[in-house]
């Protein structure tokens, strides 16, 4: 059966907890169908399950560029991704939706020219690219422009009136919570997959440029801009924004624990849409740079792995089958009939009849009377 599922992992950043606590920090499972690796291959990291692609340890255990690393040092374990300055949230690898939700622990910082980069050690052609987030920019009278190579995929600017003071910037954000241009703006991260192709391919990093524009560039820098990429969400399901600003105990950017997605998909070392997606009963989507796999319908599991894709038994599967008669589970689907001695619909409630007796009268003169019209006893109609 179609069915679409996120692969939840846990994290509990020990510091989170002292610090800003946002929902998405409060975990929820992986499925046991999804978390499969590769044989002999470690895929626990405290509460979280690490599903192929991805893996830890020796290079047989993962596909290039997928590398992670589990720090078991810390109190829980933290899975930890690209230059280790990533935290592992949440896996998704479902019916084309494939990414990995990941923490980054403060703001983007820019230098004196108003430069700065994501980081994240996210490698030259590697699996990953950001664009299911939002830029997100903090400040008066500037403009953050994001770029990825030298492709610009996102631009916002965040203006302050004339004569608007700082605390009024403030109250407004405090209050209405809303980030649309004073005070704070934010846009979409957009990727033309026509320029993907050749130029973004081989990109390394995601850099940031903050320009200034108002007339008074050291009235506008006494509030310091703050830059962010983070899950289009993040700003309004936080309160972060609230706490940036408290003018009595302002939480520092530099602690903030920021969500935001990676996407990705299985590039590079002779990756095809045939050696990619592994199990029988899968099938591949060509992506902007590589390659994502789904389990065929009626299968779930890791398509990624020989034989990851299990048949669903749809008929002990709560929410899959609808089946009110009698369950038969196929490969790959299911058969579902009307007990012995009733027909109809057992799809559905009360689908499934006692058929018309011969003690049922089925004309009328010339007219045949079809069921579920009848003349009689009950059971007739
Ligand atoms: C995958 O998602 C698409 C739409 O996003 C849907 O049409 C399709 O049926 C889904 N396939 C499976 C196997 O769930
Ligand atoms: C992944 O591998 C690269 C290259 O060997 C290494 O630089 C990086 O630190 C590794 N990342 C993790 C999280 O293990
Ligand atoms: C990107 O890298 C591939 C192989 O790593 C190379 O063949 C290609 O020429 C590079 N493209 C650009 C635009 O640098
Ligand atoms: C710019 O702002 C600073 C700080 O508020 C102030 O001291 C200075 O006089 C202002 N300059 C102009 C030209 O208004």
């Amino acid at each position: 059966m179609a069915h679409i599922r996120t692969i939840l992992g846990v994290v509990m950043a020990a510091a989170a907890a002292t610090m800003l606590v946002s929902p998405l920090l409060a975990g929820a499972e992986i499925s046991p169908a999804e978390a499969q690796g590769m044989p002999n291959c470690d895929i626990t990291c405290g509460s979280m399950s690490v599903p192929y692609p991805f893996g830890m340890g020796p290079a047989r255990c993962y596909w290039p560029g997928f590398n992670l690393t589990c720090d078991r040092r810390s109190n829980p374990p933290r899975l930890l991704l690209g230059d280790g300055t990533l935290q592992v949230q949440e896996f998704s690898m479902s019916n084309w939706s494939t990414f990995v939700t990941v923490i980054r622990t403060g703001d983007i910082k820019v230098d004196g020219n108003g430069e700065g980069t994501l980081g994240g050690g996210l490698t030259t052609n590697g699996p990953y690219t950001i664009s299911s987030n939002k830029l997100i920019l903090l400040g008066c009278n500037v403009q953050a422009t994001l770029k990825n190579s030298d492709v610009i995929v996102s631009s916002c600017s965040s203006f302050c009136k004339n004569g608007d003071r700082l605390s009024h910037v403030r109250s407004t954000l405090e209050e209405g919570m809303q980030c649309s241009g004073n005070g704070c703006c934010q846009s979409d991260i957009v990727f033309n997959p026509a320029e993907v192709a050749g130029r973004l391919f081989n990109s390394t990093s995601y850099d940031v440029q903050l320009k200034w524009f108002g007339w008074n560039r050291s009235t506008d820098q006494q509030w310091p801009a703050h830059v962010f990429i983070a899950r289009s969400r993040w700003f309004s399901g936080t309160s972060v924004f609230r706490k940036l600003l408290r003018t009595d105990a302002p939480v520092s950017a530099d602690a903030m624990q920021v969500p935001f997605r990676l996407d990705w998909e299985v590039v590079g070392h002779g990756a095809e849409g045939s050696n990619v997606c592994k199990s029988k009963h899968s099938d591949y989507l060509t992506g902007k740079k590589g390659y994502t796999c789904s389990c065929n319908h009626g299968y779930e599991g890791n398509p990624y792995i020989t034989d990851g894709c299990k048949d669903i038994d749809e008929c002990n599967n709560e929410g899959s089958a609808k089946c009110y008669g009698y369950c038969t589970n196929l490969d790959g689907s299911y058969y579902c009939r009307c007990p012995p001695g009733t027909d109809g619909d057992a799809t559905l409630q009360g689908g499934c009849r006692t058929p018309i007796t011969s003690d049922c009268i089925t004309s009328c003169g010339d007219i045949d009377v079809p069921y579920p019209f009848g003349i009689g006893s009950a059971n007739c109609y």
